[in-house]
């Protein structure tokens, strides 16, 4: 975990870039990376989910340039990666490069117009840890570009919402996820001391106030350091599992499932593991809307047992968590804290535990005992709080 401050980042930021650049950039934008509450794998399914945006964050020192060269070049990486904004593709630049030109390729088929760019990140957020640190350098670029070529899109939600959709078509046709649109959507549209509920078959959204702290909890979050990605396959696998259970059911979406129509739903489905994902996916769905109800009338003991029935359906019918999320939720329920569950992708990454403050510490330790035990990496676990979205920091 980074313990810099934000103001000490934007200083190194601006720094790194003036040394690789030859001049200081015109300004620093920075976007934060996500966890989500609950609501998994439902985003490309029209469903609902609840993400807050995280304290931590990458941050981007750009300056415009007028010849239609991208340059880019990170704290965390060696080298500076060029490439002109009429050569942007799925092939170039390729690696992290594809989410900064990415976004810029999006916003020019998106009818804007937009010019090179000089672009240094660095961040906080931790890498492969599936908080999202991919959508935070989308979203942290796309701020930077709707400043310099005066697109006006930082003002209102609208124009936010639409950043989102292009950073979120960066990531899919040319860094090659094919995630849906929550991350993206946290980044841009998040604040503070509030989860975001998103509605991501209406677009709508809604902020639902969110601070444990007032309650005497706080989130724990354990990065298990195991391995996850999601170009490795199976998260498209699952999403197209979806996508074909919809068509075969004759509907545009598997949100359109009423949860009081899902028995019959599954019988008409040919495998017992497509049922099984579709289960997940509407019992999800559900399970949101309890879990902002519960958050609205204080009852935190809820959306604990709510994270728990999440989990469980995420482990056994979405077959999409790991033997070290399995054992840190566990961990974490068998110490106190009111619920625990997976969050992201999954195939490893995060999970997230609602525990008392004062319990925060002892989870913490006795998750690392446990992966000592079992063989694992040794995790990293911090507390964050609800924070707020991108924006230009100088
Ligand atoms: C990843 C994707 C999101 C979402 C989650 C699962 O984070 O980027 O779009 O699908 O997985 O909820």
């Amino acid at each position: 975990m980074s313990e810099r401050t934000p103001a000490e980042v934007v200083e190194a930021v601006a720094a790194a870039f003036e040394r690789t650049f030859g001049s200081a950039p015109a300004g620093v934008w920075s976007a934060p990376g996500r966890v989500n509450l609950i609501g998994e794998h439902t985003d490309y399914n029209g469903g609902l989910c609840l993400p807050i945006a995280l304290p931590q964050r990458t941050y981007a020192a750009v300056s415009p340039r007028d010849d239609g060269v991208v340059r880019m070049a990170s704290a965390q990486q060696d080298g500076v990666v060029e490439v002109a904004l009429d050569d942007i593709s799925p092939e170039q630049p390729g690696d992290w490069g594809s989410y900064v030109a990415g976004v810029l390729w999006a916003l020019r088929r998106d009818g804007l117009t937009v010019g090179g760019l000089d672009v240094l990140v660095d961040s906080t957020v931790p890498f492969g840890a599936g908080l999202s640190s991919s959508a935070a350098l989308e979203c942290a670029v796309a701020a930077a570009a709707s400043d310099l070529f005066d697109l006006d899109l930082m003002g209102s939600a609208e124009g936010r919402a639409r950043l989102a959709a292009r950073c979120v078509e960066a990531e899919n046709v040319i860094a090659g996820a094919p995630t849906g649109g929550m991350d993206q959507s946290a980044s841009l549209l998040c604040e503070e001391a509030a989860a975001l509920l998103l509605d991501c078959r209406s677009g709508e959204t809604r902020h639902v106030p969110f601070d444990l702290d007032a309650a005497g909890y706080v989130l724990l979050v354990t990065d298990t350091k195991a391995e996850h990605a999601l170009v490795d396959g199976q998260y498209a696998a699952r999403r197209d599992a979806c996508e074909q259970a919809a068509r075969d059911l004759g509907i545009e979406t598997l949100r359109e499932i009423d949860p009081s129509g899902l028995d019959a739903a599954l019988e008409r489905l040919g495998s017992d593991e497509v049922r099984r994902r579709v289960r997940h996916v509407v019992t999800e769905i559900e399970r949101v809307t309890r879990a902002v109800a519960s958050l609205e009338a204080g009852d935190l003991d809820e959306v604990g047992r709510l994270f728990d029935a999440s989990h469980a359906s995420l482990r056994d019918d979405y077959e999409v968590s790991c033997e070290e999320l399995d054992v840190a939720t566990a961990t974490a329920r068998s110490h106190g804290a009111l619920g625990a569950r997976m969050t992201g992708g999954g195939f490893g990454g995060s999970c997230i535990a609602i525990v008392r403050a004062s319990d925060a510490d002892a989870v913490t330790a006795a998750i690392a005992t446990a992966f000592e035990d079992e063989g694992f990496t040794a995790p990293v676990s911090f507390t964050v709080t609800a924070s707020g979205p991108a924006h230009r920091d100088v």
